[in-house]
């Protein structure tokens, strides 16, 4: 196989190989390239749905399989783009996020597979909490060292853009709304590389210790830190056939608005989360 790093702080390109048709030894070199680079794009892969979950399955037990993520419905027509469920929860994960920070256990990572793109926007962004917390300032860190924050996926799609009532919320998913909501340290030190990396995203609205106001500035602070620094963030122009494997324990993510008049079909499958490292610390 044939590795080319990205020029960025994270992430490389992977060429000259057929993940549909993996043996042992590459499985394991490619878990280790994961480890070290959090993100790897395989270009051209065209994966089948069977063969997407026995490549994320190297990765460790799955959360879920498969989920498609799309306006397409299994008809192919195109969801409403301002009232449909599905397009509300689209547009909630165009904000910066770790998958699942809102559950007990956050997830480790996921493979996502590009099935349908449209003619342009439409890209994935990640952003590396490891080289944002190395960049933070030393005052920062030692303000944040000790902080924990409250996930919560309701105040999120619900309230994060100020909309209460339901009829005009972007809040879908009632199942996604537990009770306590996790409460996560701002900064976690990854269970297999050790480095420290920042647990932050759009699912923070409380900080015990602080007024809800103060630690939704301060979360939005250390995200704008995080996300607007060039090395640290990478956008991916999807082409039909492309799969990738991310670090969610390391990397945030976001989806790009497109045309939602045009289709886009993604599948997610979802890596679950060590129960210990990964646990909200109200949960363990
Ligand atoms: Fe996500």
């Amino acid at each position: 196989m044939r590795v080319e790093p990205l020029d960025r702080s994270f992430g490389a390109k992977v060429y000259d190989l057929t993940l549909a048709d993996l043996d042992q030894i590459e499985a394991s070199e490619i878990y280790e390239l994961w480890l070290k680079y959090a993100l790897l794009i395989f270009p051209a892969q065209n994966l089948s749905n069977d063969q997407q979950i026995k490549f994320a399955k190297n990765f460790g037990a799955l959360e879920f399989d498969l989920s498609p993520i799309s306006n397409v419905r299994n008809d192919g027509s195109i969801r409403d783009a301002n009232d449909d469920d599905i397009v509300k929860s689209l547009r909630g994960n165009m904000e910066w996020h770790h998958d699942s920070t809102y559950m007990p256990i956050q997830a480790k990572g996921a493979v996502f597979t590009a099935h349908k793109v449209p003619s342009k926007g439409g890209e994935t962004g990640w952003a590396d909490m490891r080289a944002a917390y190395d960049g933070l300032s030393q005052g920062m860190k030692e303000k944040i060292n000790d902080l924990s924050a409250y996930h919560s996926y309701e105040w999120s799609q619900k309230e994060r853009f100020g909309h209460k009532d339901p009829k005009v919320s972007e809040f879908n998913s009632y199942g996604f709304d537990i009770d306590p909501k996790p409460l996560r340290p701002l900064v976690k030190t990854h269970n297999e590389t050790g480095q420290k990396c920042l647990t932050i995203g759009r699912h923070i609205n409380k900080i015990p210790g602080m007024s809800d106001q103060e630690a939704q500035n301060l979360a939005r602070e250390l995200e704008e830190f995080a996300c607007s620094n060039e090395d640290w963030v990478y956008h991916h122009s999807w082409e039909v056939g492309d799969a990738v494997i991310w670090d969610n324990r390391c990397l945030m993510h976001q989806a790009c608005m497109w045309d939602l008049s045009e289709g886009r079909i993604m599948y997610h499958s979802r890596i679950e989360g060590d129960p210990i490292s990964e646990a909200a610390s109200n949960y363990l």
